[in-house]
């Protein structure tokens, strides 16, 4: 890492997703805002490659499923914090995640973001270097999540008594079978009845591995991906205490008037903690 690469390892694929962000903040049937994406892209000028992805590539798909799932999990939280009345947001593994400062969060939302802490010495003195204020109570809870982040989350004002609205976004395919089990296993424990989840479904994991094996342009991100559980995410959420409903990607893209393009898959769960 050099002063011109502010974010190594697997903390840099939270930039890639930024800069996917910053190229839809640019079109004007945008499903999304997050006007702060492009200062972190503009941050690090020497860390991505500097072409957008070719149409019809497997990154490009890529960057089709981070832009629907960004409006599909801002909706995600907002439903779960409106209608549903929940004030208690963790998003695991945030990144340069801007919700804090972009969605419109009723009254006395507290949010809580934990990812590493490489994270957070880039992002935060982007964010007030713009002026950026958040339009929720936010909480920055460095941590590695292979360890003990709950620590930290408590620490920080988090009550387990209390229904949790929580986000996995774009994490469980960076962590081993064994590792996603076992923090999904603590997700459980640190939630109140009512709580809710959403993540990634997994589905796409295998055709994902094996199609990036031709993108040589996707190697090192493809190096990063563990698996996480898979297409088994759902069972096992649903033999743990969760209730849980499938979104595809096609399914939801279109819902939004993007059809999404041939060969798009994945998908998204959302879930309710409902142990008996
Ligand atoms: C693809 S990015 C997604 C970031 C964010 N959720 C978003 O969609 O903008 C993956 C994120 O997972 C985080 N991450 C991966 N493994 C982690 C770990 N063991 N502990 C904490 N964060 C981790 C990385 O630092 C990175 O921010």
């Amino acid at each position: 890492m050099t002063a011109a690469e502010p974010l190594s390892g697997v903390a840099r694929t939270a930039l890639g997703v930024a800069r996917m962000r910053a190229a839809e903040q640019a079109r004007p049937d945008r499903l999304f805002d997050d006007p702060y994406a492009q200062a972190f892209v503009d941050a690090a000028p020497d860390t991505l490659p500097r072409h957008l992805p070719a149409p019809g590539s497997l990154p490009e798909l890529m960057a089709f499923q981070a832009v629907v799932r960004t409006r599909f999990y801002d909706d995600y939280l907002l439903a779960s914090c409106g209608e549903g009345g929940r004030r208690q947001v963790v998003l695991l593994a945030a990144g340069l995640d801007t919700r804090a400062y972009r969605l419109p969060w009723p009254d006395g939302v507290r949010l809580y973001e934990v990812d590493l802490p490489e994270i957070f010495a880039f992002k935060e003195g982007l964010l007030a270097g713009v002026h950026a204020a958040p339009s929720c109570t936010r909480f920055v809870c460095p941590a590695d999540l292979r360890g003990d982040w709950p620590r930290g989350l408590i620490e920080a004002g988090f009550s387990p008594d209390e229904p949790t609205v929580w986000l996995l976004e774009g994490l469980l395919i960076y962590l081993d079978a064994a590792r996603a089990a076992a923090l999904l296993t603590t997700v459980g424990v640190l939630s109140a009845p009512g709580s809710r989840l959403s993540a990634e479904s997994g589905d796409n994991v295998g055709w994902l591995r094996e199609k990036a094996r031709e993108v040589p342009t996707l190697a090192r991100a493809a190096s990063l991906w563990k698996g996480g559980l898979g297409d088994g995410t759902a069972g096992w959420l649903e033999r743990h205490g969760w209730r849980t409903e499938p979104h595809t990607l096609a399914a939801v893209a279109g819902s939004y008037g993007r059809p999404a393009p041939d060969g798009v898959r994945s998908g998204f769960l959302t879930a309710t903690w409902a142990p008996d």
